[in-house]
């Protein structure tokens, strides 16, 4: 196969919902449809967030178990699918961000009863920033769901993105009968726990046909009002609004019975981008250049202490990755070449000679990695696009054990390259601040700092609404801002300047009195 095939037959995506909408449960079902796996159950990585919050020794042990499906790839139709897992637990949602700045698009699942979910619209802020093409899953039709039309309209104005219905559903709950493909104009019926093999679409180019009663019976009259309605409100599809992330394509569906599934990947295959060019801080890098490049975008420790290895996830941006060749590690300004690099194929992992473009690449790490280093041929690269985001939690750490200040410091320098958490060092106290996602981080941290580093750590509250990076034109307004508030002024782990904002108040006034400075959200602007 030639390059460019193997390039354009490539669709990597992450499939994201807010917990219980049905990820597991499509993903699973995707893999089935691809043969990646021969029964359902197989995917277990999702049911972290089933576990008792407070039981993050099991959490983790369960997300040792994820690393094997932290990357599910599959062939269907002659595409190579790399499906990216993200973390269910909300606490992880920092891992979720940033496992979507190496997908090509997203898939969204909705639960069709609850609506859109404060997780799915924190989802699709990142999507909204990247400009990933979305598809919209409306999940679990086979339940009592609320009026598709009542639903688009909700999701159009809370992820804040336009819906294109590409099929429709007729009827829902005890009554779904099935859904309208639009996309395909066909008629598929609803079959509960259809199996693979089972076909109940039908050829149905013209819903005006009297045979439609024959098989949907009333059910058929409000199908055409619905049809007639959608016909006046939207254009047929066309891709390049959705490739641009200005419309996305909504189907129905209910994982659990797998109906609406094969339609989904049928239509996904067809649809999705492939690998799409990556912003680097010195010029965009596009698939099909020859030269190799890739990006960390994810870190995994193993917590077994008999093997205290890492896996660093690298996503092959362009050019052929290949095992045993010398790469240049960006930042550290070394060759480094790979002797044992994995792909993840559903549950089993490989050693692999080659990956290409869109493809993730486990390497073990021995702390050479962190989150966001690039690799070339030789090129000076740097790859956009990994931004932090201000954390919700914060607290001050403290070293506990003062003969052990220095594993103190290599810990938490280690936990932070893996992206666990942020670090803050206050310009005036010179004290230390984490800041988590998630509660969980901090038993995390002070369990591996322990464990891994011999270290002991203490916590201590700090009230804080966000971290803000602060930049200006203006040197001496930006000296003065830091001056005025020296006391809640930090530098972050790169040594930019972050104000700690102690409530939505008081970053409002230092806004509004310092016009000059910018204010920024995330770290990268
Ligand atoms: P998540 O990964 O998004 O968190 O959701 P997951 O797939 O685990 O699904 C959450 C629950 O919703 C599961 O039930 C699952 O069986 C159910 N579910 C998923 N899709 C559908 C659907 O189309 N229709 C219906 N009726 N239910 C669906 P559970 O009882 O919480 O878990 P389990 O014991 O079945 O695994």
């Amino acid at each position: 196969m030639s390059f460019l095939t193997e390039i354009q037959r490539r669709r990597t995506f992450g499939i994201v919902s807010h917990p219980d909408a049905g990820k597991t449960t499509l993903t699973e079902k995707l893999l089935l449809f691809g043969g990646a796996i021969q029964e359902a159950g197989a995917v277990k990585s999702n049911k972290i967030k089933k576990t008792a919050t407070s039981d993050w020794m099991e959490i983790e042990r369960q997300r040792g178990i994820s690393v094997a499906t932290s990357v599910m790839a599959f062939e269907y139709n002659s595409h190579k699918i790399n499906i990216l897992d993200t973390p269910g637990h909300q606490d992880f949602a920092e891992d979720t961000f940033r496992t979507l700045t190496a997908v090509d698009s997203v898939i969204i699942v909705i639960d069709a009863a609850k609506g859109v979910e404060p997780q799915t619209k924190k989802l699709m802020q990142v999507c909204r920033m990247r400009k990933t093409p979305v598809i919209v899953f409306i999940n679990k039709m086979d339940r009592p769901a609320q009026d598709p039309f009542d639903l688009l309209d909700e999701i159009e104005k809370q992820l804040e993105i336009r819906v294109m219905p590409l099929s429709w559903p007729i009827n829902n709950g005890a009554y779904f009968k099935g859904v309208y493909n639009i996309y395909s104009e066909k008629l598929v019926l609803f079959n509960a726990n259809e199996k693979l093999s089972d076909n109940n679409s039908i050829e149905f180019t013209d819903i005006n046909d009297p045979e439609l009663e024959e098989y949907i019976g009333a059910d058929a009259k409000q199908l055409r009002e619905d049809m007639d309605l959608l016909r006046g409100v939207y254009s047929k599809f066309d891709r390049q609004p959705y490739l641009d992330a200005k419309i996305a394509p909504a189907f129905f569906g209910s994982a659990l019975n797998n109906f609406g599934v094969k339609e989904l990947l049928d239509c996904f295959v067809d649809i999705a981008p492939s690998p799409l060019p990556v912003e680097t801080q010195e010029r965009q890098v596009v698939a099909t250049e020859d030269k190799f490049t890739g990006f960390v975008f994810k870190i995994h420790a193993n917590m077994d202490p008999n093997h205290r290895d890492r896996i660093a996830f690298v996503k092959v941006c362009s050019g052929i990755f290949q095992r045993n060749t010398n790469y240049l590690h960006v930042r550290h300004g070394k060759m480094m070449k790979f002797s044992s690099p994995t792909a993840f194929m559903a549950s089993k992992k490989s050693i692999i000679d080659e990956a290409y473009p869109g493809d993730i690449v486990g390497l073990h790490d021995t702390g050479n990695f962190k989150i966001g280093d690039s690799l070339s041929e030789g090129e000076l690269l740097h790859f956009k696009g990994l931004p932090s985001f201000s954390p919700e939690l914060f607290q001050y750490i403290e070293n506990a054990d003062p003969m052990k200040s220095k594993q103190l410091a290599k810990g938490i320098e280690q936990l932070m390259d893996e992206g666990v958490a942020q670090l803050f060092t206050g310009m005036a106290s010179n004290r230390k601040i984490i800041g988590t996602v998630g509660a969980l981080q901090f038993e995390v941290i002070q369990y591996r700092l322990l464990h891994e580093y011999g270290a002991s750590c203490r916590y201590e509250g700090i009230k804080l609404y966000k971290t803000v990076w602060i930049t200006s034109n203006n040197k001496a307004k930006l000296k003065e801002f830091i001056e005025r508030k020296y006391q809640q002024m930090a530098f972050d782990k790169e040594g930019r300047n972050v104000f700690l904002a102690d409530t939505p108040y008081s970053l409002q006034i230092a806004q509004e009195k310092f016009p000059e400075l910018n204010f920024y959200f995330t770290s990268e602007f």
